[in-house]
């Protein structure tokens, strides 16, 4: 039996399932007749593989108003792409202004760095539906302070931040305004220049529907970061230390390029659809999702009431049920993925009063329907029942 077939899957915010049919054949295609190793070698083959990473460099760049392909940078996931920009901008210490909304990609180094005596570190705290508010940032950015950072949208609430008010402000200042974009980097619009943004993070296999193994950071012309790893970059071998320029001051050793020649064709298939299309879909489903879900009394739903201030992304509880529990009934008896728990994301869920269960999390994406929206609908209502009738 195909249990891809069968399965409804609500955990795309975790990583999106299934991908495009194009990302699945240039995968295939690449790995098994142009897979040199990208810039390596003089060679036909190697110089073709190079060509297909810039290809990938130039159609993210355009997706995110980047005038500098080159200032795009290959990694290997948003977490590498973090740790990159955030230990990178952060070498010589600094104050920090960040939010209580963060994945532990963001809260983990930054805790990191605290206990090491690095940096100091201000965390702004958020409204009942998730949002950031741009006067709490402005009142905690000092002197002193080096790096702004926060999630574009919570990976569990969905909550869409001000990111773009937020940016005008950091601009104002010294301080380099990286945003944590997993949530939102191919279903959400992002313009670096228009938004302000000087690191932008983005996972590849999420909405912009590459293959595990994938991201990217920005780096705009104002920030200066240390070096993340030193290696190879193909060129300029005679030079003792890595070369200045970007993106192969950031980018030693040979890369995910099987990985990023999908990632290339997700990115295309985004710029084919449009945007604006996936986006409307997506927010016909979580609206629908939200309206049902909200119809059952014992629901309790976390986070923005209006979708149109949110990812496709929704958060919630059903009285007298644990989520986890919840979580494993849709598995095993409905066929339906979500993720329960805390989303690697503990502070948001202490400040909703969900820690430390947690709760249950759906997050459709472009390829499910409105009937599987009805089906999960129709799920929770009988697991509802069942506990209420036991
Ligand atoms: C808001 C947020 N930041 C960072 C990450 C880490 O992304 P990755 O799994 O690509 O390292 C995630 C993953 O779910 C996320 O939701």
């Amino acid at each position: 039996m195909n249990q891809a077939k069968k399965l409804i899957y609500f955990d795309n915010a975790a990583t999106t399932f299934p991908k495009p049919q194009t990302v699945y054949d240039r995968m295939d295609q690449f790995i098994r007749s142009e897979a040199a190793n990208p810039g390596r070698s003089g060679h036909r083959m190697a110089v073709e593989a190079e060509a297909v990473i810039d290809r990938a460099r130039n159609e993210i760049a355009k997706l995110f108003g980047v005038k500098d392909p080159h200032r795009i940078v290959f990694t290997l996931n948003c977490t590498d792409a973090l740790n990159m920009a955030i230990k990178g901008a952060l070498e010589n210490g600094g104050h920090v202004v960040s939010t209580q909304l963060e994945h532990n990609s963001v809260l983990r180094p930054l805790n990191a760095l605290v206990k090491a005596g690095r940096i100091s570190l201000t965390r702004v705290p958020h409204s009942k539906e998730g949002v950031v508010d741009p006067a709490d940032i402005r009142k905690s950015i000092k002197k002193e302070t080096r790096l702004v950072v926060m999630t574009h949208a919570s990976n569990v609430t969905g909550s869409l931040q001000p990111v773009r008010e937020i940016g005008k402000i950091v601009r104002e200042t010294d301080a380099w305004f990286l945003v944590d974009a997993a949530q939102t980097a191919g279903c959400f619009p992002i313009d670096v220049e228009a938004d302000a943004i000087d690191l932008l993070a983005f996972p590849g296999h999420k909405a912009l529907f590459g293959p595990m193994g994938t991201g990217g950071l920005y780096v705009g012309p104002r920030v200066e970061l240390s070096a993340w790893r030193e290696g190879g970059t193909g060129g300029d071998s005679k030079s003792p230390t890595q070369p200045e320029e970007l993106p192969f001051f950031l980018e030693g050793g040979t890369p995910n390029a099987v990985g990023i020649a999908g990632l290339s064709e997700g990115v295309r298939f985004i710029l084919q659809e449009g945007l604006p299309m996936i986006r409307q879909h997506e927010f016909h489903l979580i609206s629908r999702l939200r309206e049902g879900l909200g119809a059952i009394p014992a629901v309790t739903l976390y986070g923005p009431m209006d979708a149109k201030h949110t990812t496709s992304t929704l958060a919630f509880n059903l009285k007298g049920v644990e989520p986890q529990e919840i979580g494993a009934i849709l598995d095993q008896s409905f066929g339906i993925a979500a993720r329960a728990g805390l989303h690697c994301a503990p502070m948001i869920h202490q400040s909703m009063g969900t820690y430390p269960a947690g709760c249950l999390r759906f997050s459709p994406g472009y390829f499910n329907t409105r009937e599987e929206v009805d089906c999960a609908v129709q799920a929770i209502r009988e697991i509802q029942k069942n506990f209420s009738n036991p």
